[in-house]
């Protein structure tokens, strides 16, 4: 149990991708100094950690999770002092930055590799994976994930685009080149990582285990060995194949290896099982609240969560989970829900505005190598056009990668040049500027809820009672601790839901996303209603 919280349980996260943040030198492209210039408005949201998507020397064959060379930074970005300056702004305004680490494989440019194709005696052939003949693994982009190569008559492993090899983590040369690079980013300052796919690391390709593969702990005892132990570092490990009762060991408090990790439970919910990600299948509030359920419960006595429904690779939140035509409602709605769990919350560039997914018309417009690989593949199998854009509006990576929504100037404000993908055309109505000047906006929402946050430890230490769990509408429930409860009340559906809370009646006022109701035998809530009451009387005024 978490007693006592630590001060890295109490940190909001948001997480920016910086093709897509904000560009200063007009290129079309997001880069450092764009992020430099927005520093102050991620502080006054109430954010502790920033989360920055590679910036690594890159081909962006996938948007910089193909690294050729892990001690530059990408000139499209900036330069090395670009990103000193940003680390020490963020400092002096009292937050942290944590970088990505994508160290399950490396771009097909990196030296490493370039050296390892040579030959078999090259003495960097064992950092990736190489055999005589390919088995049936599949990449998670489409195709086979091996790759033939002429010169030497092998193949060689990719989970990912083909331009990305994937290392070869049992060769002991390589994880020690791996954790000089990652000290060496920690001795530069920087306060920790995202872990890229890091529940691949314990791999046994020829045995077909890969997620959390046998190896996993004991390399990430190794890294944390290595890396992470005696030094403050925040981590955070993309975690996909990990069981809830796994997750609680690798982020035990006591003898975890890291903080915490991102569970891909309710990101599935809206497809068919077993069929990948392009098959859809309507969402349902039962599934999604058993996940939560089973999350907050499995993890209370042991580890962390971390609480997330977008990121990079997920489309927006209120598409999704929400409902566009009670955008703000349901964006509001669903933060209350997500970040009133016990974990550490994170925000995705553009969700504290509530924007939404695109619709592109053609997919001449979309950049994301998934999707293309995807629209290529499903279509040549006899997908038809409008079904395969159907998906692609659903589940597209590019749907939170638009650019950022500052203005209502042209391309949102984010570039005075030719953005590297289009902006949303709802730009117009849905950006920084309209919520920064309304007092009841999303954004503002959102800082309320963090302020609330951090003066109430019941949102860290409580512990998890889901209500009224046969319901198909409604997403209630209580944290308690010792000495206070809240109850959380989320309504998902568009029409007014009558909700016996006679047991709350004396439950005072704390927040909620449109009024404060009278709990009682028949409280009504509004479409898309949250609102959060506590059990004490507080002096506390937002
Ligand atoms: C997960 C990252 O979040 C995603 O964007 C990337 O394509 C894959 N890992 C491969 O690095």
């Amino acid at each position: 149990m978490t007693h006592f919280i630590k001060q890295w349980q109490n940190y909001i996260v948001y997480q920016i991708y910086p093709l897509s943040f904000m560009d200063s030198n007009g290129d079309g492209v997001g880069d450092i100094q764009g992020i430099i210039l927005k520093l102050d408005y991620l502080k006054n949201l109430g954010i502790d950690v920033i989360w920055l998507s590679p910036i690594y020397m890159s081909p962006m064959d996938d948007n910089g999770y193909d690294i050729s060379d892990y001690y530059q930074i990408n000139p499209m970005f900036g330069t090395i002092s670009d990103f000193k300056q940003l680390l020490e702004k963020v400092h002096r305004l009292g937050m942290k930055l944590i970088m990505d680490l994508v160290v399950n494989h490396t771009s097909d440019e990196h030296t490493w590799f370039l050296e390892s194709k040579k030959s078999k005696e090259n003495p960097y052939r064992d950092y990736y994976i190489w055999r005589d003949q390919p088995s049936e693994i599949t990449s998670v982009f489409s195709g086979s994930a091996w790759e033939y190569d002429s010169s030497t008559n092998q193949y060689y492993f990719h989970l990912f685009s083909k331009k990305q090899p994937d290392l070869n983590w049992d060769n002991p040369l390589l994880r020690l080149e791996i954790y000089r690079m990652i000290n060496f980013w920690l001795d530069f300052g920087i306060d920790g990582f995202r872990l890229d796919v890091i529940d691949l690391i314990g791999k046994d390709v020829d045995r077909k285990l890969l997620g959390d593969g046998p190896h996993l702990d004991e390399r990430l005892k190794e890294l944390y060995q290595n890396c992470f132990e005696g030094r403050d570092v925040f981590t955070v490990g993309e975690m996909p194949t990990l069981s809830i009762p796994r997750a609680a060991e690798v982020t035990s408090l006591q003898t975890g290896t890291l903080n915490m990790i991102f569970q891909f439970g309710h990101v599935s919910l809206d497809e068919v099982p077993g069929r990948g990600k392009w098959e859809l299948k309507q969402l349902d509030l039962l599934e999604l609240k058993e996940y939560f359920n089973k999350m907050q419960i499995g993890l209370y006595e042991e580890g962390w969560n971390s609480l997330f429904l977008a990121n990079h690779d997920q489309p927006r939140a209120v598409s999704r989970y929400g409902n566009i035509a009670f955008r703000k409602e349901s964006a509001t709605m669903l933060a209350t829900m997500l970040y009133s769990m016990q974990g550490t919350p994170y925000v995705y560039q553009g969700e504290e505005i509530g924007m939404t997914g695109v619709k592109f018309e053609s997919l001449d417009e979309y950049r994301d190598i998934e999707t293309l690989n995807m629209a290529k593949e499903y279509l040549e199998k006899g997908w038809s056009k409008e079904k395969t854009m159907e998906s692609i509006y659903a589940k597209s990576r590019d749907n939170s990668r638009t650019p950022m929504q500052w203005s209502n100037q042209p391309n949102s404000g984010f570039t005075t040049g030719r953005p590297w993908l289009n902006v949303n055309p709802n730009y117009h109505e849905i950006n920084v500027e309209n919520d920064l000047s309304d007092t009841f906006s999303i954004y503002r929402y959102f800082q309320k809820l963090f302020q609330l946050r951090k003066k109430y430890s019941v949102f860290a230490d409580g512990k998890f009672h889901l209500l009224f769990e046969d319901s198909r509408d409604l997403f209630i429930f209580t944290r308690s601790n010792d000495s206070i409860e809240i109850l959380v009340i989320n309504s998902f559906s568009p029409e007014p839901v009558s909700v016996n809370l006679d047991a709350y009646s004396k439950y005072q006022f704390l927040l909620s996303n449109n009024k404060e109701l009278n709990l009682n035998a028949s409280t009504v809530l509004p479409p898309y209603y949250a609102g959060i009451y506590i059990s004490k009387e507080t002096q506390y005024q937002l």
